[in-house]
């Protein structure tokens, strides 16, 4: 009890302080089971697959929590006792835990209880005469999937649960689910402990589930469906068929019929075709009912699809604004021309075309196969097929043009006017950009465009007529020439270059000036370019910049002007050969702080240099290592090439400051030193050979000049004699016979 006490206090304690952190804490029998607080204190406890609990502990100790994850945990059979202490709760989830009989009165007392997972038991709801009367009253969710399956398998009559609103079932068959009250019903077998196999669908499966808002018969092994299946639902928003392999494109002819009575929202008819079977084309019967419906969300992906009719585009149901056609192998052929028709669509997604499979999934599939109706089954007359209908439809849809004769404008290609974004990534697609191009209209809405992961080894052409284009992605593209003026998009915010090849083209200063048309740019990513040389001139038009992603390229100096980027914050550089950072580019990023956003720099695994020289760099990064990304993770490299941790460096800068202080002074005393010690010697040398030097030195002038010009007598004249001659008495008569005459 004093266990329970704790988590209380914990538990309250957590959600008044703060009610968005989720807590958790140890709780339960022996604290064996996480307890959590959620947001709109919800307490949960989680005891799942903890071995030996008993149910009846668990429910002693469980306090005031709502919810009970009591799953994989071998309980057995369930008695009325079992659950005493446990009737508060709102949600029990008992998912595997071999019960096979549950006491008919265990759950009289539950007020709350609104949701009951009972998935993966042994329990017999499948069998015929099963009695659901013990579930508790107010049960909004049940789960029962998972539970074994006999021959001749009912769907167990809920009938009794007046609140019942959402059920996770097995497909068990086809006949009549008597389920008139549920919204929400899922017999998918995705679901891997589900089973599900509805096989044939006719109009008798769903005639008693008019209720249904979502129906998901994904992966149920349906090989045919009548014209008549869904035409009950009237409510039915959400239909998911998705891999349903026997199906086949053609089966849609009926599928779509009978969802003109409904209110669909959203169809999921993705992997509707063997994944090894040859490439498929969408025919006009086939989804020439969905006209008459009210989707808006379709998925088509997974197909095969390698062709589409032409004039198929101009049955675009007028509510439809989403395309999803991810994983197909489409051609070109007539039908891209008639973009045009698809009307009110907005987005389409377009990605991994030419997919490659994994061939163990063939086994897998393969073992699965048996085949169903083929396409004269499903021969249906559609009314919206006939060619004057078309003719007339296309003429009242802007840019949309009936194909008549196989008679194309080439030169005239559409874009849907609402057509805001298109994602067509990683489809291996190999196209030049060497031409200009326009799409009509020119006001069309296209906001975003993600053509990242094809082959698009040259853009130097244009592609226009996109006024209103703020996301460009051509990352992973092999880019390795990009024109001056293709990237002319005066709208355009984020452009992603990563995982290109343009560090040739932008080290070349006659080329380098890509991005002077961008005035809105926001964003730039240029990672892993191969991006050596940066010139300073080369992002001065981007003023409104704010994000420029330099990352894993093999830049050494970041000589970049930035001086007219007034709104660049963030920076990153992470993965070159940085040394420094001038102070100019240091001075711009902080004057472009504002109270909301600061800046950030990301510098990490450069070679910042770490030396007497970068000191003033090193006092700046410390200063402001709040804006450093992953500011621990720097290295600096010291002046003997060893590497420095970001901790080594700032405990040692004091140091490396005292040390190059020292090394200053002991240069000026050494210098000095030396020159008294050098004056001292030669002053002292000079000194001792006075005498001798001056003699040197008239010798040698005199050697040099021959003899000793005496000054101007005039000027001079208080000389008595012109010479004077001393000498010793021995060499007399030398002086009197030779010197004197
Ligand atoms: C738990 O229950 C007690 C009384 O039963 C109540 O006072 C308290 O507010 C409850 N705490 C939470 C978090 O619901
Ligand atoms: C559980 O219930 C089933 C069906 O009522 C019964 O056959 C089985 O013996 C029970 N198991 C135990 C352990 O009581
Ligand atoms: C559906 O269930 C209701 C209520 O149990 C029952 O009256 C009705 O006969 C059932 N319908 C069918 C077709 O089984
Ligand atoms: C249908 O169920 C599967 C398996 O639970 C799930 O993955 C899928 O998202 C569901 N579809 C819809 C439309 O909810
Ligand atoms: C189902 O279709 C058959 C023949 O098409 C028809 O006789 C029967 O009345 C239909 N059942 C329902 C419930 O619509
Ligand atoms: C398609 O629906 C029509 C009309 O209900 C039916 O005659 C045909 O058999 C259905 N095709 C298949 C393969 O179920
Ligand atoms: C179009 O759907 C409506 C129901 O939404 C239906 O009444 C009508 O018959 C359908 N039109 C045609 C030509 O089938
Ligand atoms: C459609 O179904 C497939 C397979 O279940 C799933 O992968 C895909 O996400 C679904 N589409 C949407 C839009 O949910
Ligand atoms: C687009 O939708 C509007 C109503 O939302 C409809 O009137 C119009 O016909 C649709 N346009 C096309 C081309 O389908
Ligand atoms: C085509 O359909 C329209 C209206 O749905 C109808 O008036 C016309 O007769 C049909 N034409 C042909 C050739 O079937
Ligand atoms: C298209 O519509 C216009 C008037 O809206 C009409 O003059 C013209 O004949 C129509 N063209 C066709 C091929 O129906
Ligand atoms: C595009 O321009 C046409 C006229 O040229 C106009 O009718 C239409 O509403 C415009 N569409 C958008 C989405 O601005």
């Amino acid at each position: 009890m004093s266990i329970l006490k704790i988590t209380l206090i914990v538990c309250i304690f957590a959600s008044d302080r703060s009610l968005s952190v989720r807590k958790k804490f140890p709780c339960g029998p022996g604290n064996a089971c996480a307890c959590k607080c959620d947001k709109q204190e919800k307490v949960s406890m989680d005891c799942e697959g903890r071995g030996n609990l008993k149910l009846s502990e668990i429910c002693v100790s469980i306090g005031n929590m709502t919810s009970l994850k009591a799953g994989r945990n071998n309980f057995g059979n369930l008695t009325a006792l079992d659950l005493k202490g446990c009737e508060n709760l709102a949600e029990i989830y008992f998912n595997f835990n071999q019960i096979a009989h549950i006491e008919r009165e265990i759950f009289q007392d539950f007020r709350h209880l609104h949701l009951l997972d009972l998935s993966r038991n042994l329990l017999q709801v499948y069998f015929k005469g099963w009695d659901a009367s013990f579930l508790p009253k107010n049960l909004h969710t049940l789960k029962i999937n998972g539970n074994p399956i006999p021959d001749n398998a009912n769907f167990p009559n809920l009938d009794s649960q007046y609140y019942l609103n959402k059920l996770i079932s097995d497909g068990v068959s086809n006949k009549a689910l008597n389920v008139s009250r549920l919204a929400y019903l899922s017999l998918s077998g995705l679901n891997l402990q589900t089973t599900c196999q509805l096989i044939r669908i006719n109009n008798e499966t769903f005639s008693l589930s008019n209720s249904l808002k979502v129906l998901n018969i994904s992966d149920c092994g349906v090989i045919s469906i009548t014209a008549g299946a869904f035409e009950h639902l009237h409510s039915l928003e959400v239909l998911d068929l998705s891999y349903n392999r026997q199906l086949e494109l053609w089966s849609l002819v009926n599928i779509t019929y009978g969802l003109q009575f409904t209110r669909i929202r959203f169809l999921n008819i993705s992997n509707l075709v063997s994944r090894f079977s040859s490439g498929k084309q969408i025919k006009l019967p086939h989804t020439c009912y969905l006209w008459n419906t009210t989707v808006e969300d379709v998925d088509l992906s997974g197909n095969m699809i390698d062709m589409v009719e032409t004039n198929s585009f101009i049955l675009t149901p007028p509510s439809l604004q989403i395309l999803r056609i991810n994983q197909n192998k489409f051609r070109f052929g007539p039908y891209v021309l008639q973009f045009g028709c698809l009307g009110n669509v907005t987005a389409v997604f377009l990605s991994y075309q030419n997919h490659g499979y994994n061939p163990l999934i063939y086994v897998a599939e393969n073992s699965k196969r048996y085949s169903g109706p083929t396409e004269e089954l499903y021969q249906m007359e559609c009314p919206f097929c006939n060619v004057s209908f078309l003719k007339e439809y296309a003429n009242r849809t802007r840019d949309c043009t009936f194909i008549e004769n196989g008679v194309l404008d080439l030169f005239h290609l559409k874009l849907p006017v609402r057509m805001e974004r298109i994602i067509a990534n990683d489809c291996a697609l190999t196209f030049k950009i060497n031409y200009k191009y326009y799409f009509n209209p020119e006001n069309s809405s296209m906001r975003y465009v993600d053509i990242s992961g094809n082959i698009v080894e040259s853009f130097t052409g244009y592609i226009g007529n996109l006024p209103m284009l703020e996301t460009l992605n051509m990352s992973r593209c092999y880019t390795s020439s990009i024109g001056q003026t293709s990237l002319n998009y005066i709208s355009l915010k984020t452009l992603r270059l990563a995982h290109n090849d343009i560090g040739a083209q932008l080290a070349d200063s006659k080329r380098s000036n890509i991005f002077n048309m961008l005035p809105s740019l926001q964003d730039l990513d240029l990672s892993s370019n191969g991006i050596t040389v940066l010139f300073t001139s080369t992002f001065k038009e981007l003023v409104n910049l704010r994000h420029l992603d330099l990352s894993n390229n093999n830049i050494e100096h970041f000589d970049v002007n930035i001086n007219t980027l007034s709104h660049l914050l963030q920076l990153n550089l992470e993965i070159n050969s940085i040394h420094t950072l001038k102070k100019e580019v240091r001075r711009k990023l902080e004057a472009n702080e504002n109270d909301r956003s600061k800046f950030s720099i990301n510098l990490q695994k450069n070679s910042l240099t770490y030396d007497c020289n970068n000191q003033e760099f090193l006092h700046w990064l410390i200063q402001h290592k709040a804006n450093m990304v992953g500011f621990r993770g720097y290295i600096f490299i010291s002046s003997d090439e060893k590497s420095i941790t970001c901790d080594k460096m700032m405990t040692d800068l004091d140091r490396l400051e005292s040390r190059c202080k020292s090394y200053v002074a002991v240069i000026i005393v050494g210098v000095l030193a030396l020159a008294t010690f050098l004056s001292l010697i030669i002053g002292g040398v000079i000194y001792r050979y006075r005498w001798r030097i001056r003699y040197f030195m008239y010798m040698s002038k005199k050697r040099f000049f021959g003899y000793h010009i005496l000054p101007d007598y005039t000027v001079i004249q208080n000389y008595k004699y012109d010479a004077f001659v001393s000498y010793a008495e021995d060499n007399i008569r030398f002086i009197l016979d030779d010197v004197i005459p």
